[in-house]
């Protein structure tokens, strides 16, 4: 299994290009299969969980082809099968997002429950009940979701939580249903948005995606489209986080300013000195060291539970002290017992840690639980006295493209072994 070896101690200089937002690309991707024509995507990041999605496409019978780097075309012209298993859905939740389109265009669709996983419970009861309300038979046995229908129908639904992937589900599903379905309490994330502007380019008839309340007007059928995929906010700020704890300066070919706008206003507290321009994005924190931030995540357009462990980090050297509160999921602090490994004076208060910023970590072998919470190791790491060792970096390939060569590129040492 690949480690990271990181050696800390260098300020950031330079200049990586954002890629696509993975949680883009997987929602589009599954909107494939809801046409026999190719919707071709561009600005794919090279992914783990990207080809995970691209295998569950080809398993129920899509013709999958990459025509160049980061373009993609996909189809399902007739399904193989109309199961995902439980192989493909335990490493990936994601694989979630296909109960939605299946449903909507065949009238069956069996998932295998996506169960526990390390950043708590993440039911998708909600999931269920909106596809129930819009006359799916959908049984639950055996660690799998059985979901059938003679044909959608439009309906009300009031999500009880801004679910993200629940929202896309819904969308997808309502596409091609009878009549017209209104999502209220609908999650507004950017991903969102663009998975509606991708569907409404294949034909969908959606509007009001962004905010609360989506209304979706079923269609007969969708067609091919094109369609580029927005750059990844997630992967973006960590690199500015990263930036911040070095006192560097980072340079990002990005387009999303607005996308960024809780982060960008952390990063600010922090210290940083944060610019945007046509394409680009900018953090200087000339040598300084980061001030401490307090922060509590919440659905967007709030704080982004993806951004907590690497702020997290950032806490954990500033100064001062910061709480940081955990809004989203039950339980997203794996990495707290890492960094405390490395040096950081970190206390759980149930929903909530209290971090007091310490000078100095210190590098320690330590073990990437999840996707974010290894992010938050490879940002410790930079700024670790010593060499620092981090193993399964495999949650990390997951969601971010060629870390370790956009890290090298801004100067850091980080070799993969
Ligand atoms: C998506 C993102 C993930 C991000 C999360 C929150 C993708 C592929 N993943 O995950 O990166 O961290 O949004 O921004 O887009 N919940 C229920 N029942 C349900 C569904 C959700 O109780 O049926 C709860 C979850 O346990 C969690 C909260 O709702 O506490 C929000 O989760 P949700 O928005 O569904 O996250 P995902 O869509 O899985």
């Amino acid at each position: 299994m690949d480690k990271f070896v990181v050696s800390g101690g260098r300020a950031l200089d330079g200049e990586v290009a954002i890629s696509g937002a993975k949680n883009a690309a997987l929602p589009m991707l599954a909107a494939s299969l809801l046409s026999a024509e190719p919707l071709r995507l561009s600005n794919l990041p090279e992914l783990r969980d990207v080809q995970t999605m691209r295998r569950l496409l080809e398993m129920l019978g899509a013709e999958v082809r990459a025509e160049a780097s980061g373009r993609i075309c996909a189809s399902l012209a007739a399904p193989k099968s109309l199961s995902a298993p439980y192989d493909l859905v335990r490493t990936m939740r994601a694989s979630i997002l296909v109960l939605g389109p299946l449903l909507g265009r065949f009238g069956r669709a069996d998932v295998s429950l996506p169960g526990g996983c390390a950043i708590g419970a993440r039911p998708v009861d909600i999931h269920v009940d909106a596809l129930r309300s819009m006359g799916a038979e959908v049984k639950i046995r055996g660690g799998h979701i059985s979901a059938r229908s003679k044909g959608l129908r439009g309906a009300r639904i009031d999500l009880p939580l801004p679910t993200v992937t629940g929202t896309e589900n819904v969308m997808m599903a309502a596409a091609l249903a009878d009549g017209d379905t209104v999502i209220e309490n609908a999650a507004r994330e950017p991903e969102v948005r663009d998975l509606a502007g991708c569907l409404n380019a294949m034909g969908a008839r959606i509007s009001g995606a962004g905010g609360s309340k989506i209304t979706i007007s079923g269609v007969r059928r969708l067609h091919g489209a094109e369609r580029e995929i927005l750059p990844d906010r997630i992967e973006a700020g960590t690199y500015l986080v990263a930036g911040a704890m070095t006192g560097g300066r980072v340079a990002l070919r990005f387009s999303g300013e607005l996308a960024l706008g809780e982060v960008a206003a952390a990063l600010r507290k922090a210290g940083a000195k944060v610019r945007f321009g046509e394409g680009f994005a900018e953090l200087d924190m000339a040598g300084r060291r980061p001030r401490s931030v307090n922060l509590a995540t919440a659905p967007w357009p709030g704080f982004p539970t993806d951004m907590q462990a690497q702020f997290t980090a950032l806490n954990a050297i500033a100064s001062g002290h910061a709480l940081v509160r955990e809004s989203v999921f039950e339980q997203r602090f794996m990495h707290v017992a890492e960094l405390k490994r490395m040096g950081a004076d970190i206390e759980p208060l149930g929903r909530e840690v209290l971090i007091r910023g310490v000078r100095q970590l210190q590098a320690a072998p330590v073990m990437a639980t999840d996707l974010r919470a290894s992010a938050s190791l490879v940002l410790a790491a930079l700024v670790a006295e010593g060499e620092t060792v981090i193993h399964r970096v495999y949650h990390m390939d997951r969601g971010y493209e060629r870390i370790e060569q956009k890290f090298s590129a801004l100067g850091a040492e980080i070799r993969r072994v």
